[in-house]
Order: C-alpha cells, then structure tokens, then sequence
C-alpha cells in the first residue's frame, strides 16, 4: 500500500488548494511563478471543479486541466488531485432532485452553495464514481501526479427517503432481526416497537425526545454512509493507480465522522486547522488537533488547509499577528506533519470566500502575507530530515467518536457537559505540563503507554471495560473522569448507574446521584497536596469503597464526598475526579498522576507558553507566549544545532516572542 512517503520523498509538502478554473489562464502563468518563489512543491487541484470538468450530464471538459497540470509539472510543482464529488453541479440537483439531502423536517437543501449531495443517493453516487474513474484515466499516469484528495471534508447530513431505505438496510445487517432492534432501542418506552422494517426512518423532526438508540445509530449509519462514498472513489483511483496514495481531509474535532473508521481507510490522514487568533487557548487546541490526527494516522501526515490569514466565518475574522502563521505551521511538524498546506494559493475575487485569506492574497506579491509564505516555504526546505520521524508519547487519551454521539442528545443530566469542552481541558493540561499525548481509541492496545487519561467516556463496550481494567492491572496508571463507563453500546444505562467493573477498579461503592452544576456555579474543593481548588460543570454524591480520597467537597450539599479518589488497583493505579478541576488544579492532578507513572516532560524547567516535543532524535522549541523566554537545553557535549538557522547552541536558549528552534543532535547531521 502506498503511503505519506510516497509523496513527501523526503521532503515537507508545502503548498495549498489551488483553483486555476476561476481565473483565466494569463494568471495561471504567474501563479506558477509565484508558487516557485515561495518554494511551493505541492498543490491540491481540482476540489469543487466538477461543474467545469462536466458541465452537462456526461460532457467532459478536461483539455484546461491538462494544461494546467502540464504548467505545474514544468515548472517543478507536484499535484495533489482532487476528485470534484464535494460539490455536484446544479445540473445534478436540478435534473435529480432526489440527490439533494433533505434536513429533519424534510426539507430540501438546495444547491448554489456546496456539498448538497445525499451520501445514499445511488445517482450522486453513479455520476461521482465516473468522473472519479475519469479523472483516474486521464491522470493516473501524469508525471506530476503525487496523491489522490477525495471530496472534501466529508460532513453531510440527509434525513431524506432514499436515506431511509439505506439506514433500514444498515439495521437490518447491524441487528439481523426487529427484536435485536427493539431489545438495543429500548422502543418498549413511550410505545415505539417496530412491527416492520418499513416503519424504521431516519429520527426526523419529532414532537418530543428522539429514541435515543435511533439517534445513535443513525449518527453511526451516517459516518458509515459517508464513508462509503469515500471508499468507492478510492477504490476506483487505487485500481488504476496503485502506487499513488489516497486521502481526504477531515474537520477538526468533527463529530460527523468516525475518525478511526475513516483513518484505517485511507493512506493518508490529513486535516484542516483554523484556530482563531485571538483565542488564548489556540495554541492548545491546535496541539490537540495535531495529536489526534497523528494518532489517527499511526504516523506522519498531512496539514491539508490552513489559513495565511483570516478565515471568512467566524463574526469577526482576525489576521495573524506576525510570527503566528510561522509558529503554528512548526507546531503542525513537531507534532508530526510532514505536510503544510493552506486553503487557499490565491484569494478568491468572487464567490462565498472572497474575504477568506490566500497564500497570495489581494494585496498581490509584494504584500506581507506573501512574503511570510515565502520565508516559510524556505525554511521547510530545511526541514526535511524531520520527515517521516515519530512524536514518541507515552501518555494517551481515550476518545471514541460513537461515546461523543450518545452524548449530544437532549434528556440528560447537564446538557453544559460537552466531549469537545472535556477534551480541550485535560489534554490542554497535559499540553502545558509539556507532557506529549496521543489519542487512543477505547479497545487499542495500551500497555506501552505509562498514563491513560479519559476526560468522559460516557459509553464504554463491555471489550473498553475489561482493556481499561487489564491495563491498571498490569501496572497502568488511569484517571478517569466523571460520567463515564455509564452506558453501554446501546446507549443502555449499566446496572448501578456506573458500570459494575469499572467501580471495581476505581474503588467505587456507589455513586449516589450526580450533581451538575449550573453555568457560573463552582463547588469548591481540597486536599492535602492539590490544596483548595474550584470545580465546575459536575459534581457527584461519591462513596468510595477501596479507594483514598484525595480532595473533598468543602460545602454545599455534598460537603465531605469526595471530589477526587484514587485506588490501587493490580499493580497500578486507578484515579477517579467527579469534577471538572479549575486548570491549574486539573494540571496539577494529572502532573501528579505522571509523575507517578514515570513520566517525564518533554523537557524539563521550560518557562510557561513554551512548547517542547521531540520528534525523533529533533526537539521542537515553540514560544507561544508574546514576551521572550530562555530555555535550558538537555545537555550534549557539542551542543545542538538549530536546523532552521545553522546555528549551535549549548546551554539554553532565548526564545523570542512566536519564536521557533528545531535542534538536531550533532550525530544527525554527519
Ligand atoms: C474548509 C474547506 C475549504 C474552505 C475552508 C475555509 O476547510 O475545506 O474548502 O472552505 O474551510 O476556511
């Protein structure tokens, strides 16, 4: 199977979605000249050109892709070919209206804007598989052809009838009979027993709660349509180009697709990163995007789209400060790209993102941004011994996509506890104790992973309780956070309202009741060592059995219970927090956790907002802070030599401001 070395060869891509089919072709020239200046190698072709390539039901238009292929290829820059199926022409819609996706209520969405397609549609389907093989035909054996780029962040939603037909189909191999239906819906409640497969539909637009075993299994349903769309078109490009690997790029932290599934099929996993530049915490957002996507990937990958400068959908769009566009593509390479990519090359005239940044932007070549692009592109260039290096880590979180989806229905005890707002606060604590993290999926293989956080996992498998439990009785450190281990894979509340093993091995007799708490409110709680802290979101009426507690409820109605407990557990150590600890609290407490399992920082001594990773034998320095830092260095008897700049250093290093150092021991540079 061919994969990301295939088409990096040793070096950073560097590059972005271009869109030749709205310009004419006089700008075609000058782009080429300008990707050559900023040491562009790669671009992405042909995302939304459907309507151009096949402007009538079978025509073809391919002649002005093969010129500007054939541009690219002269002058030095490698393609990324994309196949057009994210965005059907309106002949499609208009002719076939039953590939337009209908919401809830059934209405339909139409075209003029993008990604109107139902993933179910047999006629979307036909019509994207032959202008994928098309493609494939006429490009497969392009000398510039690097990677294949299916659709485009794979997102949609139908509720429509075809999609219904589909959805039953699915079921019917899912349960086999309507009773396994039934048992795992729980339609005894609120009299919603199926009699028939044809009175299943998608959970469309109801008076009240949706059955949330429908709910679930059409998010699942919905991943898995999607994903066949993608598997089809990747099929027909793998068959006449073996050798050339396949990706798409996903959303970050996207909830409408399975992020495992999806990276197991694909050669390549690459993702989309648009942190807002006035967010304090994007640095840390962004490190969470990159652990997981790497995690995903099993390896190196890909920075699909970034932006130069402002998007164009946020309420107020800010451009980068100076450094920050710099600093955040670094990020993406410590943390284990081995592609920086930008949506897009050149800034829309027209269209829906004509305010959305480019490499080259309005302001044309002799702005700044473009200047930026180019002093980047060279500085890749020297960064090429990084690539296809690891971002060893020996902490891990837990994520599974199909817990998130059980959790985003109505009819719960908080709907203020969101996965993603979890997510963000644990590893962001791992993050700024420098403590490299990846993601884990519930049933992977932990055991070479010292410490294993789970922020929530509300919905655990019977397979994700006995891993968890044969890893802290191995020896394996777990904290756990609150609400978790509750339902099991059909969304079915566990006998005792937390599951009876994972009690066992926190040291859990009974949770009481939950307690969430309101938005603004905060508990208040303490310990020995973690000292008095606030919680928010949760808390819980917890009576431990074997375990100690570590902080305790100060007031309230659940003064005294405990907020924080910690058992042993085989022969390791199981940590339980009803809360949600304030960050430096939460910092502390996975520190502490850590450092008892024998982890270590990436480095140690590091001032704060500074970022250190190693990606194989080379330490990523990141200054994310906004004044200078020095920095202690490791020691090594003839210094460090920064990849960047050429130069040495030794004892420690200053760090401006957004400032980044790549140091590579002597060795690697024999
Ligand atoms: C996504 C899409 C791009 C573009 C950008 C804008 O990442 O894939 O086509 O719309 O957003 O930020």
């Amino acid at each position: 199977m061919p994969d990301l070395n295939d088409a990096t060869r040793g070096r950073v891509l560097y590059g972005g979605d271009y869109n030749p089919e709205q310009w004419p072709e006089s700008v075609w020239h000058d782009d080429i000249r300008l990707m050559r200046r900023a040491g562009v190698t790669t671009v992405t072709v042909g995302v939304f050109s459907w309507a151009r390539l096949e402007p009538r039901p079978g025509a073809r238009d391919f002649d002005w892709l093969d010129r500007v292929l054939d541009l690219l290829h002269e002058g030095g820059i490698e393609v990324c070919l994309a196949t057009p199926t994210a965005s059907p022409p309106p002949w499609m819609g208009s002719r076939h209206p039953e590939t337009l996706p209908r919401d809830e209520s059934g209405t339909v969405v139409w075209y003029g804007s993008r990604n109107q397609f139902c993933a179910s549609s047999p006629v979307y389907r036909d019509h994207a598989l032959r202008i994928t093989e098309d493609l494939a035909d006429r490009y497969g054996g392009h000398p510039g052809l690097r990677m294949w780029h299916v659709g485009n962040e794979y997102g949609t939603h139908c509720w429509c009838d075809e999609t219904a037909r589909h959805f039953r189909r699915w079921l019917r191999t899912r349960y086999g009979g309507l009773d396994a239906l039934n048992e795992a819906w729980g339609t005894a409640f609120w009299s919603q027993r199926y009699d028939s497969w044809e009175e299943i539909i998608p959970p469309r637009r109801a008076q009240y709660l949706i059955n949330p075993g429908q709910a679930l299994d059409f998010r699942r349903f919905t991943s898995d349509a999607l994903l066949e769309c993608f598997t089809a078109e990747r099929d027909a490009l793998a068959a006449r180009t073996p050798h050339i690997p396949v990706t798409t790029n996903f959303h970050p932290l996207f909830i409408g697709q399975d992020g495992w599934a999806w990276a197991a099929e694909e050669d390549v996993v690459s993702v989309d990163l648009y942190p807002d530049p006035k967010d304090p915490h994007a640095a840390a957002y962004g490190a969470l995007v990159q652990d997981l996507t790497r995690s995903q990937a099993g390896g190196p990958w890909v920075l699909m789209e970034q932006a130069a400068g402002p998007v164009n959908w946020r309420g107020v769009n800010h451009p980068k400060p100076h450094g920050l566009m710099r600093l955040w593509s670094l990020q993406a390479v410590a943390r284990g790209a081995d592609a920086v990519c930008f949506f897009q090359w050149r800034q829309s005239r027209q269209g829906g993102e004509k305010f959305h940044s480019g490499m080259v932007p309005h302001a044309g070549e002799h702005s700044r941004t473009f200047a930026r692009v180019g002093e980047l592109g060279a500085e890749l260039r020297e960064l090429a011994p990084v690539v296809g290096t690891d971002v060893p880590a020996r902490a891990a979180i837990l994520h599974d996509w199909h817990s998130w989806w059980a959790t985003v229905q109505d009819g719960r005890p908080s709907s203020l506890v969101s996965c993603e707002r979890l997510l963000r606060a644990w590893h962001q604590a791992l993050w700024e104790r420098n403590l490299t993290t990846d993601f884990a999926h519930p049933h992977a293989d932990l055991t070479d992973y010292a410490l294993v956080a789970v922020p929530q996992l509300y919905l655990l498998t019977d397979e994700a309780l006995d891993n968890l439990a044969a890893y802290v009785r191995g020896g394996g450190t777990l904290v756990c956070g609150f609400f978790t281990g509750v339902a099991d894979e059909d969304d079915r509340v566990r006998p005792g309202g937390v599951d009876r093993r994972l009690r066992g091995l926190l040291g859990i007799r009974t949770v009481h009741e939950w307690w969430p708490l309101d938005e603004g409110e905060a508990l208040t709680a303490e310990g020995a060592w973690l000292g008095a802290f606030h919680g928010t979101l949760w808390s819980e009426d917890l009576e431990p059995s074997t375990a100690e507690p570590v902080a305790r409820i100060k007031g309230g109605e659940l003064d005294g219970r405990p907020a924080v407990i910690r058992n042993a557990y085989g022969t390791g150590t199981a940590w339980y927090v009803s809360t949600l600890p304030e960050p430096t609290a939460l910092r502390a407490l996975l520190g502490r956790a850590a450092e008892e399992a024998g982890l270590a920082p990436a480095l140690p001594g590091l001032p704060e907002g500074v970022e250190a990773v190693w990606r194989g034998p080379y330490l990523f320095l990141l200054n994310h802070g906004r004044t200078p830092a020095v920095v202690p260095l490791p020691s090594a008897p003839s210094g460090r030599t920064d990849l960047l700049t050429g130069r040495a250093h030794h004892t420690s290093v200053r760090l401006d401001r957004f400032a980044v150092m790549v140091l590579a021991p002597p060795e690697s540079l024999a």
